[in-house]
């Protein structure tokens, strides 16, 4: 019997990395999992318990329409994971209004915009999982990052007020904080072997973080395993936020 054994879950930025790894690994556990992504993204999976939704997740109509998707081909809604997301890399001073605003557009807001919309679905569920991806960069930040950290930072925050406002109805909301993970986001840093190897070094586990890392901390906010944790920001870094 898999930990997800009749959930229902939706699952953003599911065509690569951390997102493609968690849909799989809860399909895997029993759950049927609708995994969406933006128009043209690799949708394609192995597992027929993986339904697919190309969609823009900032665009208007995207909350309703994702999850009247899951709703139809489900009958309901357990579990959504916010995860999709963009970052950006910019100086405040060239950070421009468009690369703020889409930043915040998509890890933000959007986010807010499908867990609005799913809540009620979450709420009769009775053991509904609200699961958002942040980033260590919520706690902490780098250099040309101010989009990226106001973002996630404020992830975590909105997070906080879904886990409280919904805790009475047996819905838990948490964050993952993930460090530094091998994903189609990294690939253009991480290809350089002395990029890869710096930030592996700086966390304790002298590793990068895998897609699967991430999924799996997610599989443990989204079982029975994690029903008593609500309102967290989890960091799964190996360690990174030790000595950042
Ligand atoms: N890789 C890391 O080191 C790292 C660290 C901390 C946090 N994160 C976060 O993890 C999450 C997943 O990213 P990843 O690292 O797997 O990168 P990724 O680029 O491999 O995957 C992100 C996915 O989100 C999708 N996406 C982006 N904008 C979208 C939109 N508007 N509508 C629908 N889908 C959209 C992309 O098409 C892509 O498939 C992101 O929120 C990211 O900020 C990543």
């Amino acid at each position: 019997m898999g930990r997800l054994e009749g959930r229902r879950a939706v699952v953003t930025g599911a065509a690569s990395g951390i997102g493609r790894a968690s849909a799989e690994l809860f399909a895997s556990e029993g759950a049927r999992v609708l995994a969406v992504d933006r128009p043209g993204a690799d949708l394609a999976f192995d597992n027929p318990a993986i339904v697919t939704l190309a969609q823009d997740i900032s665009e208007d109509a995207a909350p309703g329409a994702i999850v009247a998707k899951a709703v139809d081909a489900f009958g309901g809604l357990d579990i959504v994971y916010n995860n999709a997301g963009v970052s950006g890399s910019a100086p405040v001073g060239e950070t421009s209004d468009e690369a703020f605003d889409r930043q915040i557009a998509i890890n933000l807001r959007a986010a807010f915009r499908l867990s609005r919309e799913a809540a009620p679905h979450l709420v009769r569920s009775g053991v509904g999982r609200l699961i958002f991806t942040a980033s260590i960069m919520a706690r902490h930040t780098d250099n040309g990052l101010v989009a990226y950290s106001a973002s996630k930072a404020g992830v975590v925050g909105m997070m906080r007020t879904f886990a409280l406002e919904l805790g009475r109805h047996g819905v838990t909301a948490n964050a993952i904080l993930p460090g530094a993970i091998a994903t189609g986001m990294t690939a253009a840093s991480f290809q350089h072997d002395e990029i890869a190897a710096l930030w592996a070094k700086k966390a304790a586990l002298k590793r990068l973080g895998q897609p699967l890392d991430i999924a799996r901390a997610a599989l443990f906010l989204a079982s029975d395993d994690g029903g008593f944790v609500t309102g967290q920001a989890l960091g799964v870094d190996g360690g990174l936020m030790l000595r950042v």
